[in-house]
């Protein structure tokens, strides 16, 4: 297969790049804004048709949420216009797509997980353009893989366990809201789980992939078995444990910080053993 990356540089596309060595039958183009800018409609076309893509898998977009509210635009070109263009590129060749999506399509309200038939309901600018880009790709593509997950974090990029390490190390203590709950996602679980898709053959669909429990097989596995869900507060902490800060976690309540929903729990209702036959993950 000819598998063209985008967004390559962020946190995803980083960890697509690591795991390419443990997939050499494949053949990668790797590229982020410099190489293929993908608000670019003719140029995503050229791109695609020239070097004969069979899948694009899409990880670039606008993931600063909090700032989308100011930046609705470029936030709508990014999450919803662009992987419009890549889904029809993909579409002229006959070729898949996978795109990745968040817990934002839903609003937070729930008071048990959101699994892949949940309707959705977005409450912010980020929520809604990455629904309309859901709903752009699979209109666009007849090979289109939707996955939707949440709070991703890696060694590469920015994210939210990195951002608490900085705090951690400059104050000598951190507020943190206490109830808004996830299902903090391995970037590399999520990399391995695209390959697994790539690999067994796409069918096409809506599916979550978030927390797949094993954390790299990272000290504290069993309190992230124990705890399926966290609390940011409680995130914290386990971080702070994993790198022996003393700090205290100040928390806050979560009607503070608007924006943020209170529940993000993603559970896959095809559930892992399903997910297993089907894609071998
Ligand atoms: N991060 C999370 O917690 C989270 C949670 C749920 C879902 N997701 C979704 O997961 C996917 C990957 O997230 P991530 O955390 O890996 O994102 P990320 O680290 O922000 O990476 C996105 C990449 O896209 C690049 N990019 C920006 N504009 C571009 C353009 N016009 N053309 C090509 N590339 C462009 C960015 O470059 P610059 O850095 O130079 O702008 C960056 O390298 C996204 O679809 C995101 O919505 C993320």
């Amino acid at each position: 297969m000819r598998i063209l990356v985008t967004g390559a540089n962020g946190q995803l596309g980083n960890e697509m790049q690591v795991l390419a060595k443990e997939n050499p039958q494949h053949i990668y183009f790797f590229t982020d804004v410099r190489e293929l800018d993908i608000c670019d409609e003719q140029a995503v076309r050229a791109f695609v048709t020239e070097n004969e893509i069979d899948v694009i898998v899409n990880c670039a977009a606008y993931t600063a949420v909090d700032n989308a509210e100011d930046n609705r635009e470029l936030c709508d070109k990014l999450n919803h216009v662009a992987p419009g263009y890549l889904a029809r590129a993909a579409q002229s060749r006959g070729a898949a797509i996978i795109q990745v999506s968040t817990d934002y399509v839903f609003d937070g309200t729930a008071h048990i997980p959101y699994n892949e038939d949940e309707p959705t309901c977005p409450a912010s600018v980020y929520g809604f353009t990455k629904l309309a880009g859901e709903q752009a790709v699979a209109e666009g593509c007849e090979k289109a893989v939707i996955i939707r997950t949440a709070w991703l974090y890696s060694i590469y990029g920015n994210n939210f366990v990195k951002t608490m390490m900085r705090l951690g190390r400059e104050r000598d203590n951190l507020g943190v809201v206490f109830d808004q709950v996830g299902t903090p996602t391995y970037a590399n679980d999520l990399a391995s789980a695209i390959y697994a898709i790539i690999n067994k053959g796409v069918v096409p669909g809506i599916i979550i992939s978030a927390m797949k429990v094993s954390v790299h097989g990272m000290i504290l596995r069993r309190q992230f078995i124990v705890w399926r869900v966290l609390s940011l507060a409680k995130y914290v902490r386990f971080i702070r444990r994993i790198i022996r800060q003393k700090l205290p976690v100040r928390p806050i309540p979560y009607w503070i910080r608007q924006r943020l929903k209170p529940l993000s729990i993603l559970k896959s209702r095809i559930g892992k053993r399903a997910l297993r036959v089907a894609w071998h993950y």
